[in-house]
């Protein structure tokens, strides 16, 4: 491809690389896409000089003087006929075309105009991949979740971590399997410095320094009640005992190296302690991502039982919100912002697309989306019933996430999507 340059006199760089480089691990020469720059405001750059990349205009014979006076003599070269009117079925009813000021499907008549007023984009970069880790040296698979593991946080998680790098995906999040053998009513496995999560975080930024490690902050994987919290015996999570547990959680996963630490467990004020936490500790640049609208929710079934996590007794609804309930997400949005949440997040995904867009019009913050186990479980398994097409259904389920708002969607279909992104590049 010709790369046509302007060699202009002009302050801002009159080249703009669009560098794709930027996800890790994408082919430079695939990637390095070179736009040259529109000559805006001609008048005020007089020393714009094109210059075509592959040398001088072809000389065919004739000079531009020769051609332009054959054409003012009325001798006009040829060119394609307009073609004919495409011919309808027969039977097609014969009628007086509708009089229509506006026919929006102009802007949709071919890929190159639908490409051209496109409203949202997807790439790699917006996903972070949840990854599943356990203290075995083998990937468990996980019955629910069709191509998911129970990674070996020595082995196969550091494999799929480089897979995700090198379509671009580099940010995941990780949830511990913790040995029931560790789980008590206190969760304190949670802030063992040298626990799974601690010890796997130290791992990863030792081999990969630049990938952002998410972690989850919460004590159901810990709890052997399998709650978010502490449970009092008569069943009440206890807030403030808990937040106090999660701030030491916090900061345990800032120690060993997190870039982002995410309340999962909807205690209340637990933004605001974990933030004064980590501060006082001198991680004062590691952010906190909240699930500040993580609703009580039948979709995080799969994901329970990738853990083992199912509460033992009872349900999470005196903490997760009432999937019924709009309003109530400002409420825990307006506590976040004000505690110190660097990152909002919605939970689940798709069925709250509405809550997505709200938190997006009512707040500056980034927004996360997390697509759910249960969502993705029920993809893949309409995929296999061939019910539906998998790879579609994925793509159009996150471009929707990103159409109501999303910046970052945590999705277990990080590394199949951005695949298929970098496929369609080549
Ligand atoms: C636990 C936690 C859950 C998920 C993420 N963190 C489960 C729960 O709240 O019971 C669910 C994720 C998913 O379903 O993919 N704090």
């Amino acid at each position: 491809m010709a790369t046509t340059l302007f060699n202009a006199s002009c302050s801002f760089p009159s080249i703009k690389v669009i560098d794709c480089k930027s996800y890790v691990g994408l082919r430079s020469n695939v990637n390095q896409v070179r736009v040259a720059s529109l000559p805006v405001a001609t008048s005020q750059r007089r020393s714009l000089v094109v210059r075509a990349s592959n040398g001088h205009a072809k000389k065919l014979g004739r000079s531009d003087a020769e051609c332009e006076a054959d054409v003012a003599a009325g001798n006009v070269p040829e060119a394609p006929p307009v073609p004919p009117k495409p011919v309808a079925p027969a039977g097609t009813p014969v009628i007086q075309p509708l009089n229509l000021n506006r026919r929006p499907r102009r802007n949709r008549a071919s890929p190159t105009v639908r490409a051209a007023f496109q409203e949202t984009d997807i790439s790699p970069a917006n996903f972070v991949y949840p990854l599943f880790i356990h203290e075995g040296e083998e990937d468990t698979p996980i019955g629910a979740m069709p191509g998911c593991y129970r990674l070996g946080w020595r082995h196969g998680l550091l494999q799929e971590v480089a897979k995700a790098r090198a379509v671009g995906v580099n940010s995941i999040v990780l949830f511990p399997k913790v040995p029931e053998a560790l789980k008590n009513p206190t969760g304190d496995e949670a802030y063992n410095d040298n626990g799974l999560v601690p010890r796997t975080i130290r791992l990863l930024k030792d081999k990969y320094p630049d990938l952002i490690i998410y972690t989850d902050v919460a004590l159901d994987p810990y709890s052997s009640d399998g709650h978010d919290g502490i449970v009092r015996e008569d069943g009440v999570i206890m807030n403030d005992e808990t937040v106090h547990q999660l701030c030491k959680q916090a900061v345990s996963q800032a120690r060993a190296g997190a870039d982002v630490v995410s309340p999962s467990d909807m205690m209340d004020g637990r933004v605001g302690a974990i933030r004064a936490a980590l501060d006082a500790e001198g991680f004062q640049n590691v952010s906190i991502m909240s699930y500040t609208a993580k609703y009580a929710s039948s979709f995080y079934g799969p994901f329970r039982e990738a853990l083992d996590s199912n509460p033992r007794f009872g349900d999470k609804k005196t903490y997760q919100m009432n999937p019924a309930n709009y309003r109530e997400a400002l409420i825990e949005a307006r506590e976040d912002e004000a505690e110190g949440a660097d990152i909002l997040l919605v939970k689940p995904g798709l069925p709250y697309l509405d809550i997505i867009r709200l938190l997006r019009d009512k707040s500056p913050l980034p927004i996360a989306a997390y697509q759910v186990s249960g969502e993705y479980s029920m993809i893949k398994a309409g995929g296999v019933l061939k019910m539906i097409d998998e790879e579609k259904v994925m793509m159009e389920s996150l471009m929707c996430l990103r159409r109501a708002g999303a910046d970052i969607i945590l999705t277990y279909f990080a590394l199949q999507a951005a695949t298929y992104l970098c496929n369609q590049r080549r």
